[in-house]
């Protein structure tokens, strides 16, 4: 799209220019722990603004330890974007610092790829300002319901919000936060049904309101995306094309009854055999004889980016990079690493693109365009390219 073109174009400008931000990568835990508890609280459940600190010093005042201490969104905030400091000596100890357990001496290599990793969360957000300006302006100026963040986990001892996208890294995620909560030691010794059904975790929408607003404006916001597509091609394999005591009957049923015609007695009464056709046909109903389900719904919907403004956007396309990154940067113990289990369906592939287009040619054109239209507000904000090129 010509969006994408010139939104990135023009972020790569300011990202050349934003030097500052290099210093994205000075360790959370070496700045403050304190100016949040000091922010006065808030009488209504009021988003963050965004950026979130208006009080964050700038880098080389924050390097040279003046200043108000920074708070520890700022790492993962845009407020260093623009400032035009270079690397100095010192950044680059506190970077060093930073890096990655396994070594003592980080070579430059490793140190390349943090500082290239902050800058993409730089640009991610940025872009997601742009899109959230443009289509939901003046979204963070109301108040954030229950509702909105109950996708959203709380792991209070290391400060982080992570809102839950199924199909996205989400058991993995959930086996991490077990571990930085301390209700697990390891998460080699979690498995699925403990990650998803006893994993101690709080949600959001389990606190007060003042709770949550506390914890929206001090904690570090987390979400990681996947290819839409791709995602809802994984949800279907996941689903559907396994036995499923849940989705089989309570999705499977009505929509091949609705769907397909001269279904078999057998299937009618089991859901089970839903073609990835007759599954997207269910998907851009407007009268849906079964509701949405959060393997599916758009993360735009499932997480409220707009609203909510994450301070990390990570990709499952380079899930454990970004995630090892993300834990290093918020002090996490130095032996925790994100884990690589596969939990459903352990023997069957991984659904990767080449898989994600041969479902896709099961459709028309016009049902690719709806499915694309439907995943459209992924698409931008998050930054992924059509996936058809007769889409638009
Ligand atoms: C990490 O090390 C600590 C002790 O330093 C230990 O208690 C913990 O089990 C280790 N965690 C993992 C995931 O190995
Ligand atoms: C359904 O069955 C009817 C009658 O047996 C037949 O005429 C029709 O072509 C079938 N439709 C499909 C889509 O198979
Ligand atoms: C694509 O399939 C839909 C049914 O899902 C049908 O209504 C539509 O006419 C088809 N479009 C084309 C271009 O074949």
């Amino acid at each position: 799209m010509k969006l994408h073109c010139s939104l990135w174009c023009s972020l790569w400008s300011l990202l050349l220019l934003g030097a500052g931000s290099l210093l994205l990568l000075v360790r959370l835990q070496d700045l403050t722990d304190t100016v949040h508890q000091l922010t006065p609280g808030v009488s209504g459940l009021v988003a963050p603004r965004w950026p979130l600190d208006k009080d964050v010093v700038t880098d080389s005042a924050a390097a040279d330890g003046v200043g108000p201490p920074q708070s520890s969104l700022s790492v993962f905030s845009d407020s260093s974007v623009g400032s035009k400091q270079p690397v100095t000596k010192r950044h680059r100890k506190l970077l060093l610092k930073s890096s990655f357990a396994a070594s003592s001496a980080p070579s430059g290599g490793e140190e390349q790829q943090q500082l290239k990793l902050a800058r993409v969360q730089v640009s991610r957000r940025r872009l997601l300002n742009e899109v959230c300006a443009k289509y939901q302006p003046g979204v963070i100026e109301r108040p954030v319901s229950r509702r909105e963040v109950s996708r959203v986990y709380v792991e209070d001892r290391s400060r982080l919000l992570y809102c839950e996208v199924p199909k996205a890294g989400c058991s993995n995620w959930k086996r991490v936060l077990m571990v930085l909560g301390g209700s697990a030691t390891s998460t080699r010794d979690i498995p699925h049904d403990a990650a998803h059904y006893t994993n101690h975790l709080q949600r959001l929408d389990s606190f007060d309101h003042v709770g949550i607003a506390k914890r929206l404006r001090s904690y570090t916001k987390v979400l990681f995306v996947r290819e839409p597509f791709e995602r809802l091609v994984s949800a279907f394999r996941d689903k559907f094309e396994s036995p499923n005591s849940y989705y089989h009957p309570v999705f499977g049923r009505p929509i091949i009854s609705r769907y397909r015609a001269n279904a078999t007695r057998t299937a009618l009464r089991t859901g089970t055999g839903v073609t990835f056709r007759e599954f997207v046909q269910y998907l851009l109903d407007v009268r849906r004889p079964v509701g949405m389900d959060i393997h599916w719904e758009p993360v735009s919907q499932l997480c409220n980016p707009c609203l909510l403004r994450y301070n990390f956007i990570g990709k499952f396309e380079s899930l454990e990079k970004e995630a090892n990154f993300l834990l290093q940067s918020i002090g996490a113990p130095r032996n925790l690493t994100f884990p690589d289990f596969k939990d459903r369906n352990p023997l069957a592939e991984r659904t990767s693109s080449q898989i994600t287009q041969r479902y896709f040619s099961q459709l028309n054109s016009t049902e690719r365009q709806k499915a694309y239209d439907f995943y459209y507000m992924d698409y931008l904000m998050f930054n992924y390219p059509r996936p058809f090129k007769d889409l638009h």
